[in-house]
């Protein structure tokens, strides 16, 4: 039976690699899901069937409850609330791996050696860390505490401080395990270390900090995989881990801000802007106010019927209005009046990972016409009509045009290069970065203001 468990903790390792390989493209992603559910379940059957397991009255109680619990929670969530739905899902991840942590510091007291009290010390401290961090993201993504950074002065100093504590008490019980005492003062401390680095981070940047919470609890499940000599969750923590990590670098370089920035930056403590500043661009001394040149969508119907190729780029903004649908529907009537119709995603346009490639696909716009910004950008020069969909950071020229921008050096889609842009948004206000367009006051930029569901729906109807 050994052999065989082997065997299978071999298959399901090599199902969640190929599973990852497949993920990273939307054509092959279902495929890349089946196959790693396909690993998750052969590792589950394998694990029952460990001699170790002797009673499975309480395991058949936890997987229909767990199943029924996450089966409801699956169908019911919103796509829009999905970073919520992965905060608390990496909240249980850490705590399973705190509790695997725990159990046993409880079987193994008295006689833990020093190595297994150092695999317990550090997953029963990342699990919990990974919990409270978690907890925290829901909650400030949920609405249910304010999304905004919570600072203090000396902040990171403390919680520097803290961290080293923690270390400290595993290296404390490393020298003198089976300290019941001690050992609950590290569950305390990493508690409280989990809270203390998550309140700093703006709400919207947030799911960089899931994402890093993901990978924690990898590792932590990494870790708990050396307490139970377990090769699959070893393995299954490190891929975890590893692309938690790698996923928050990436969001990072697509925002041009480093991961300590990020976690360390209290970014998105920005005033909210004021009516005034709302309401039209600031005037510099001895320069021209800019003008806002502003539409109607039967006035952008008019310029659609001649246009050629169009380029539509969508951003946060589409996911708040719900719009993809109706956007899909105004493309196949520019198609059908024989418009070259593409989509320009921009890596972090929205607030997670894939978000306008989800709701896109969602819409049923096909995965070939949605085009990554490194391969579209030349095509933006060659297009009459860049379409702007609650985008706004994502096509801002200021960060190649200012070094001074806070998002100086970001990527941007270079949307302001197509003879007309039109940018579908309800005001002047500025996007996540808090800072003014200069897109919007071009001159080769209509803004046709209003809640972007309705006005497609308008550009739409004029068109028909
Ligand atoms: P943003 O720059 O945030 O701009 C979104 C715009 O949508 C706003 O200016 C808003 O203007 C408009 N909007 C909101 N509701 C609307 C509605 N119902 N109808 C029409 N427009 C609406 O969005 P973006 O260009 O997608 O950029 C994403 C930003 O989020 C970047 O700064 C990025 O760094 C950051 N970020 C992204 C991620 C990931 S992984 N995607 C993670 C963390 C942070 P009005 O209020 O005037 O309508």
């Amino acid at each position: 039976m050994t052999h065989f468990i082997e065997v299978a903790y071999l298959l399901a390792a090599a199902s969640f690699i190929l599973g990852l390989k497949f993920l990273s493209s939307p054509k092959t992603a279902t495929k890349g899901m089946a196959i790693s559910q396909g690993g998750m379940v052969l590792a589950v059957v394998a694990t029952l069937l460990h001699h170790d397991v002797i009673d499975y009255k309480f395991i058949l109680g936890g997987i229909v409850v767990g199943a029924a619990i996450g089966a409801l929670m699956a169908t019911k969530i919103e796509m829009t609330d999905m970073p919520q739905m992965v905060a608390l899902l990496n909240g249980f991840g850490g705590l399973s791996s705190a509790l695997v942590g725990a159990s046993a510091f409880y079987q193994l007291t008295p006689n833990i050696d020093g190595f297994s009290m150092s695999t317990i010390g550090i997953t029963v401290l990342i699990g919990t860390v990974t919990l409270t961090g978690s907890a925290i993201a829901f909650l400030k993504l949920q609405g249910l505490m304010s999304g905004a950074p919570i600072v203090f002065p000396a902040q990171n100093i403390v919680n520097l401080l803290v961290f080293f504590v923690s270390l400290g008490i595993v290296a404390y019980l490393v020298i003198a395990p089976a300290n019941l005492m001690i050992f609950l003062v590290l569950v305390g401390v990493a508690f409280f270390l989990g809270i203390m680095v998550v309140i700093p981070i703006g709400g919207a940047d947030m799911p960089v900090v899931i994402s890093l919470l993901n990978s924690y609890s990898g590792i932590a499940a990494a870790a708990s995989g050396f307490i139970l000599s377990n090769n699959v969750l070893i393995i299954s923590g490190a891929l975890v881990g590893s692309a938690g990590i790698i996923l928050s670098q990436l969001m990072c370089k697509a925002m041009n801000r480093s991961l300590s920035n990020v976690l360390f930056g209290a970014f998105g403590q920005v005033e909210a802007p004021t009516e005034a500043a709302v309401a039209a661009p600031a005037p510099v001394e001895g320069q021209e106010v800019p003008k806002v040149i502003s539409g109607t969508p039967e006035e952008a119907a008019l310029i659609f019927k001649k246009a050629k190729s169009v380029i539509i780029v969508p951003g946060y903004g589409m996911a708040v209005a719900q719009a993809q649908h109706a956007v899909k529907d105004l493309a196949t009537i520019l198609e059908k009046q024989g418009t070259t119709v593409q989509y320009a995603v921009h890596p972090v346009a929205g607030r997670m990972p894939g978000h306008m490639n989800v709701l896109l696909a969602e819409a049923n716009v096909p995965y070939e016409q949605l085009i990554d910004m490194d391969d579209i950008n030349d095509d933006f020069e060659d297009t009459d009509i860049s379409l702007v969909i609650g985008a706004n950071d994502v096509v801002n020229p200021g960060a190649e045009t200012d070094p001074n921008s806070p998002i100086a050096g970001m990527p941007i889609l270079w949307a302001y290069k197509s003879t007309q842009v039109m940018v579908l948004k309800r005001s002047m206000r500025p996007g996540f970065a808090g800072i003014d367009n200069e897109l919007f006051i071009r001159p080769n930029t209509m803004m046709i203001f209003g809640d972007a569901k309705g006005t497609i729906l308008k550009i739409s109807d004029a068109l028909k």
